[in-house]
């Protein structure tokens, strides 16, 4: 299908993709123009949303002379999409920008770059920032914006409607997977709908059960050969079937970190014996990086790597980011054939998988054991056969017994997808944004209230407030009693304190509990600080406590009640969470210890990835505890928060603190150096290379000295 005439916008589009032509639901978006406009679009997986963007990005920073946000749920997604887009169109003058990290800041920058690249956290707290930039933006691109219906949907409805508030010429671009309620979203949005269901690459869904996949009105035999004597069941089957007949590569989502892990481990040794030598020649570059992402590595680095060197790998948060992406890379040049991923993986990538393989459609949830959503099979069952990769794709879930099939196929692969819902009405998420909004004034007194509210989605579909301005009244007033807002119930404003805390990106309660924490009278120990870092709602997740270890932790928690935020006798009735989070304030006590992640692993049951994440979160919590503590004027904790934040960050002792603010010092060299008596930063350059080289290794020495400039 070619076009004619094909105005400027749609030709480059099509030239730096390299395509021959657009796709029909593609298609049908360039002859009406409709990427001009306001518009959302709902397809499937892999059918070429990213290209709509590609347009009205185009079109709005080359024929309108306005800016370009493009908002996902990921960084990783976001970081994909910008470096893809620069690769394609960075010849063109448009300067693309990646902004995604630090949420205290207004990002002034930005203001230099047309297209930025955003999750929706960060694009949310640049609203907060007041970014003066924000109201030249011509078109916000929300990728995934079916993701309203999760627990970050609130955010997105809450941004959108501040961000048409702030830009009065902006179009947004909704890109979703396929939903029935896509029209609800458009009108939400004012926008035009294109609903397609049109996928390029034909993906076969199906069900295995007793040596046969069953697809809506097909079956498919799996040889003889690879079935049977496999020992391994279903799994080994399958993968034998896609890497061996077919040469292909195969992805398994586990439904745990454990699973995904023991599904990799069980593939090894097949999938090993089917590389050539000049395949684990290439694959060995990788498994050493992934041994030696940390100056130690730990049991689980050692695994990986050992699985990676097989040809196969686990994918999961409790991966160091840099294992994460190394994986990902093996993956997508067919070094790694079989992938076993949490879900973390099913939104939006394109993954190098010809067949997706679904061992169990249960997750634990809520409520113990449950059963995924449609949305969700879909997703990860659209990373199957992507074009760049692939002209066709199957993805199989595995049936216990016959009826299990078919409800597979009924419930599952022909099942209705799930109608996306807003939950801007869920509490601590409505408190957040509400002192946020009130402290950008959006808000100030009921009308006002109704009238930002009637803008977002939550209106649309519950064509009322009564409700949502019932909680949004208590919570009002919550707000006031915490000391973030000031005036009365009918007319408020954020005060100082809630100004700061809503662009700290803050819980208000969380921000309460750290305020309250340090005007305390307590003595403020190391152990302080830790525990009130730990317990803060971002931290969650808690370090979960079995019943065995409960009794040693009672007691332990009481004898150091003394250094605690809180009330102990008070707490033990009211808050389940206890345990839990003494628990994390003791992992984290243990971190700047200096215990080495590998006895972390084993005594607290945390995965580096896990951990690390957790410690970027404390990171920004003990940041934002300092300018909280400024606010209040408690200058007692400005140096004691500073040293621990340092410590979080390098997992050290304080007496290590200046050797690890030299670039490639970490916790383990640091120790080493302090141990051959190089203690400080000046000492340091005292030592001669030859005597730091027997310490640190050739190498490593010769780095450093460069570091501080020898
Ligand atoms: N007209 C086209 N011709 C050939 N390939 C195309 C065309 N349009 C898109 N593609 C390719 O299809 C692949 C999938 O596209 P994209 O990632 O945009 O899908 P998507 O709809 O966003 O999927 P998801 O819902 O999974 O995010 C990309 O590799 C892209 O280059
Ligand atoms: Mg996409």
């Amino acid at each position: 299908m070619q076009f004619e005439p094909v105005p400027e916008t749609e030709k480059i589009v099509l030239s730096a993709n390299k395509f021959e032509n657009f796709n029909p639901m593609q298609a049908k978006i360039v002859s009406e123009r409709l990427f001009s406009k306001s518009l959302v679009v709902s397809s499937p997986t892999a059918s070429g949303k990213t290209v709509i963007a590609e347009l009205a990005a185009l079109y709005s920073i080359l024929e309108k002379k306005q800016k370009v946000v493009y908002t996902c749920p990921l960084r990783a997604l976001a970081s994909e999409h910008f470096e893809d887009f620069k690769k394609k169109y960075s010849h063109l003058r448009i300067r693309f920008a990646l902004s995604t990290g630090d949420l205290d800041s207004s990002s002034a920058y930005l203001a230099n770059y047309d297209c930025i690249f955003t999750t929706y956290e960060k694009l949310n707290s640049l609203v907060r920032h007041n970014a003066p930039w924000l109201q030249g933006i011509g078109l916000l691109v929300v990728d995934e914006i079916h993701e309203i219906d999760s627990d970050r949907g609130p955010t997105i409805e809450v941004t959108v409607a501040e961000l048409r508030q702030i830009s009065t010429f902006l179009r947004v671009l909704g890109l979703s997977a396929t939903i029935p309620n896509a029209k609800e979203i458009s009108e939400w949005l004012s926008a035009e709908l294109v609903e397609s269901d049109y996928r390029p690459v034909p993906l076969k869904e199906g069900a295995f059960f007793g040596g046969k996949i069953f697809y809506s009105g097909a079956e498919e035999n799996i040889p003889e050969e690879n079935f049977g004597n496999t020992g391994s069941g279903p799994l080994l089957s399958i993968v034998k079937d896609s890497i061996v007949s077919r040469k292909k590569q195969a992805l398994v989502f586990a439904n745990t970190r454990k699973s995904a892990e023991s599904a990799a481990n069980s593939l090894a040794n097949f999938v090993g014996k089917t590389l050539s030598e000049k395949e684990k020649d290439s694959l060995s570059n990788f498994s050493g990086k992934i041994l030696n992402a940390l100056e130690i590595p730990t049991e689980q680095c050692r695994k990986l790597s050992s699985l990676v060197e097989k040809g196969v790998a686990f994918h999961h948060a409790g991966l160091l980011q840099k294992q994460r992406s190394l994986v990902e890379a093996a993956f997508r040049e067919n070094k790694i054939k079989v992938v076993c991923a949490t879900p973390t993986l099913a939104a939006g990538v394109n993954t190098p998988s010809h067949t997706v393989i679904i061992p169990s459609l249960f997750r634990y949830g809520s409520a113990g054991m449950e059963r995924i959503s449609v949305r969700d099979y879909k997703q990860m069952s659209g990373r199957a056969g992507r074009p760049k990769f692939d002209s066709e794709g199957r993805s199989i879930v595995f049936a216990r017994s016959d009826s299990d099939k078919d409800d597979v196929l009924e419930n599952f692969v022909n099942g209705e997808i799930e109608p996306v819902n807003s939950r801007l009405g869920i509490e601590p998420v409505l408190r957040m944004h509400l002192l946020s909004l009130a402290a950008n004034s959006f808000i100030f007194d009921l009308k006002s209230m109704e009238s930002f509210f009637s803008k977002t989605f939550y209106a649309k579909q519950f064509g009322n407030l009564h409700a949502l301005l019932g909680k949004t009244t208590v919570l009002i007033e919550q707000l006031r009693e915490m000391g973030f807002l000031e005036g009365s119930e009918s007319e408020f404003r954020a005060t100082k304190l809630g100004v700061r805390v809503s662009e700290l990106y803050l819980d208000p309660m969380s921000a309460f509990a750290i305020v309250h924490g340090l005007k305390s009278k307590r003595r403020f120990s190391d152990f302080f600080y830790l525990y009130l870092l730990s317990s803060t709602y971002e931290f969650f997740p808690w370090q979960s406590v079995s019943r065995k270890k409960e009794p040693e932790l009672w007691e332990q928690i009481s004898s150091r009640e003394g250094e605690l935020p809180i009330d102990l006798a008070r707490e033990q009735f009211f808050d389940s969470s206890l345990l839990p989070k003494f628990y994390s304030a003791l992992l984290l006590e243990a971190w700047v210890n200096e215990k080495p992640e590998q006895l972390l692993l084993e005594e607290f049951n945390v995965q580096p990835g896990i951990l690390h994440s957790k410690l970027n979160i404390c990171d920004w919590l003990a940041y934002s505890a300092f300018e909280l503590a400024k606010l209040i004027g408690a200058e007692n904790h400005f140096v004691p928060i500073s040293k621990i934040r340092r410590r979080l960050k390098h997992g050290i002792k304080e007496e290590l603190i200046g050797l690890c603010e030299v670039r490639g010092i970490g916790r383990v060299r640091a120790r080493r150096l302090w141990r051959s008596n190089v203690r400080s930063v000046s000492e340091l350059k005292k030592v001669d290379l030859k005597d730091l080289q027997r310490i640190l290794g050739e190498k490593v020495a010769e780095k450093i000295k460069e570091a501080i400039g020898q």
